[in-house]
């Protein structure tokens, strides 16, 4: 299936590793040029190099900016050339009791996973509508329906994303551009392998035995019944990101492996 990517740029919020380093490798492999992103310069130069070994071709750029901090954004905006497809993927969470989880740590958690798909959206959602083509993607979370008792603070910020994606939509109407949001379950990123083995070293078990306990406790409904890889869940980010994805806008699609139940 051609995606029909060649020739648009894509921004990807939070793509140094884990998810979003996932969806730039495919972006590129479709012949899309990718702006990848994380916290600092270093990081962003190391993950152009490990891009550039694989696709010495590719078009990729990079735009360092901590979404903690607003007034890196709004540098950030600044610099930003024409974009085609923004991928609001960076995310943060600690897991914590309620009780403990401070003003502080909510808005940091509104800062970095909210706020950073407000404020790139409030710039290239009008340039979108201008040309008459775009695609914006927002990466919830299975916890936008499941709220696990010590993430509140993470799933309020998943819930909120999937309202703000489907308001923007609705100021698409009419036009060739779709903003939708995708909703992955627990995914095999760097730092679940790192949970997975610690859990696994300090119970004295393997990881897949750690793993499989993970799903029957606390992911039950799961039919998956394991992790996602990243690229399973990259994969139908770039799909929906496509032109051939004109059909969807406003939808919140689940990528979750059944774990947040029913039909739709
Ligand atoms: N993994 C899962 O199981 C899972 C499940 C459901 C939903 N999600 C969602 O999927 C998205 C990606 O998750 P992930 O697990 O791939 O994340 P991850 O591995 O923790 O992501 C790491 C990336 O985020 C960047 N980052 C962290 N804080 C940042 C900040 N303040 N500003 C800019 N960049 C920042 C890091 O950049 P540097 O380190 O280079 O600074 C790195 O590129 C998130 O929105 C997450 O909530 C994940």
């Amino acid at each position: 299936m051609d995606l029909q990517l060649k020739g648009k740029t894509v921004f990807i919020s939070g793509s140094t590793s884990g998810i979003g380093f996932s969806i730039a490798r495919i972006f590129l492999k479709e012949g899309a040029s990718v702006y990848i992103n994380g916290r600092t310069e270093e990081s962003v130069a190391k993950a152009i190099q490990l891009l550039k070994t694989d696709f010495p071709n590719g078009k990729i750029e990079g735009a360092a900016s901590d979404f903690s901090k607003a007034e890196e954004v709004e540098s950030l905006i600044e610099k930003l050339p024409e974009i085609d497809i923004l991928i609001n993927n960076v995310g943060i969470y600690t897991a914590k009791s309620f009780f403990d989880t401070t003003d502080d740590d909510w808005n940091r958690h509104f800062e970095v996973n909210v706020m950073s798909g407000v404020r790139l959206s409030r710039y290239l959602l009008p340039k979108m509508l201008e040309k008459n083509w775009g695609r914006i993607l927002f990466v919830s979370s299975e916890c936008a329906t499941l709220v696990p008792a010590d993430l509140i603070a993470y799933s309020s910020t998943k819930t909120a994303v999937l309202a703000i994606s489907r308001g923007l939509a609705q100021l698409t109407k009419g036009s060739s551009v779709t903003v939708n949001s995708v909703i992955p379950g627990s995914t095999m990123t760097e730092g679940a392998e790192q949970f997975l083995l610690d859990l696994a070293r300090s119970n004295k078990k393997t990881t897949s035995e750690v793993e499989a306990d993970f799903f029957s406790e606390a992911r039950p409904n799961s039919l998956l019944q394991r992790f996602a890889s990243v690229e399973e869940i990259a994969n139908t980010i770039v799909y929906f990101a496509s032109p051939i994805a004109i059909a969807t806008n406003g939808s919140a699609v689940k990528l979750d492996g059944g774990s947040m139940g029913g039909i739709i």
